[in-house]
């Protein structure tokens, strides 16, 4: 039987406009690789923090980095590939607000995104996979078949925000959020090395006011298009 052509398909955007939801859904329909590379950045500020490592200083960012080493290893409890620094899996861990607050940081160095890039790259070799991120359409993976530019209005990201986090911490409050996604937005997008942008072949999905079947089902019709089993 002739394989299927598989393609790279990028999925970059803002904080929390559903990037991985839909990631997630579309490897799923597709049976391709999902991998979050907002993940290995959060692993890598864990990594930081818990070591107490002075992440201004480039010659420690440096050898820091030679002793880490990230995973993504299949959970068939969850059914989703999850992330670990160091043979621990730290997939919850990473997505608390201690590491939300310091991450875009971590992920404006130019070595941190070095290293971070390298391993993406591999993990797209074989393609068949779908990456969401910030860069993964501009600097990962130029040369990608799909494309999507995530938006949403703030509003609806900051609510989405809040429910997801407000789950594990009933502490967490509303204007606690919406600071931590406008500073890491301006981070992220400010940045030297690779900031967010849209790369001009993306194609910009709003889903402020879509469901997630909808979203999903007009991002497996570019796949598919793609693919070539569309027409
Ligand atoms: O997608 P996320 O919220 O888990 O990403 C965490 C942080 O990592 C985000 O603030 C920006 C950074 N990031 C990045 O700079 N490049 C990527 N490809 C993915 C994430």
């Amino acid at each position: 039987m002739e394989s299927k052509r598989k393609i790279i398909i990028t999925i970059d955007g803002w904080s929390s406009c559903g990037k991985s939801t839909l990631a997630k859904q579309l490897a799923k329909e597709l049976d391709y690789v999902y991998i979050d590379s907002g993940a290995m950045y959060r692993a890598i500020t864990l990594y930081f923090l818990r070591n107490h490592i002075d992440w201004t200083k480039p010659k420690i960012v440096a050898s820091t980095l030679q002793d880490i080493k990230l995973e993504f290893i299949y959970n068939p409890k969850s059914k989703q590939s999850e992330i670990h620094l160091n043979g621990e899996n730290v997939e919850y861990l990473i997505r608390d607000l201690i590491i939300a607050e310091k991450v875009s940081e971590v992920a404006a160095i130019k070595a941190v995104r070095e290293f971070a890039v390298a391993q993406q790259q591999k993990m797209g070799k074989n393609k068949g996979i779908v990456m969401d991120g910030r860069d993964i359409g501009t600097v990962v993976f130029p040369k990608a078949s799909l494309k999507i530019f995530m938006v949403a209005d703030n509003a609806i990201r900051v609510e989405r925000r809040f429910k997801e986090l407000y789950e594990k911490n009933p502490n967490i409050t509303l204007n606690e959020v919406k600071n931590n996604l406008e500073m890491r937005d301006y981070i992220d997008s400010h940045r030297e090395n690779s900031p967010l942008r849209k790369a001009e072949d993306a194609i910009e999905l709003d889903n402020t006011h879509l469901g997630m079947k909808e979203q999903l089902e007009m991002a497996v019709g570019w796949a598919k298009e793609r693919i070539g089993e569309k027409k």
